[in-house]
């Protein structure tokens, strides 16, 4: 077992919903322990640079306009195995394939509207982290 970080968006539908709490107490009952956290609300840019891996897709404009049109909650998630579990925790891409139980499944209807980000693996977990926080809003667990 690995001790892992993860990067966790709740997007704009989400955070409109208001069900920050009930995504939170997801993590933290699956043993998931938040370790850094802010409210944005992301310009263009920011979310095209966070997104450039897709920026080539069909879809990445209507993304672009999605992550930018409320603020979102950004998180950093620790546990074992924190990257492979989030993204178990969250359910498929789209939410008429995510299992039953899972993030979106309770919280989004189309993909394009889908809740949560995790990251997909550890190294773009590293990445993701470092675009939105320095190592001193990263606040390791002392109890
Ligand atoms: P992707 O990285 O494939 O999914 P995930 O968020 O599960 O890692 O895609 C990034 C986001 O792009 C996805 O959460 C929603 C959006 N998207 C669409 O709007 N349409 C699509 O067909 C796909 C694949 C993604
Ligand atoms: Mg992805």
């Amino acid at each position: 077992m690995a001790l892992e970080r993860t990067l966790s968006i709740i997007k704009p539908d989400a955070v409109g919903k208001n069900v920050i709490g009930g995504i939170y107490n997801r993590f933290e009952t699956t043993g998931l322990r938040i370790v850094a956290a802010k409210m944005m609300h992301l310009s263009k840019e920011q979310a095209e640079g966070f997104y450039a891996e897709h920026k080539e897709r069909p879809f990445f404009g209507a993304l672009v306009e999605f992550m930018t049109s409320g603020p979102i909650m950004v998180s950093v998630l620790e546990g074992e195995n924190a990257v492979l579990r989030h993204r178990e925790i969250m359910g498929a891409t789209n939410p008429t394939e995510a299992l039953a139980g899972t993030l979106r499944a309770d919280y989004a209807e189309t993909i394009d509207e889908n809740a949560v980000h995790g990251s997909d693996a550890v190294e773009s977990a590293a990445r993701e982290i470092a675009y939105f926080f320095s190592d001193e809003e990263i606040c390791a667990r002392t109890r």
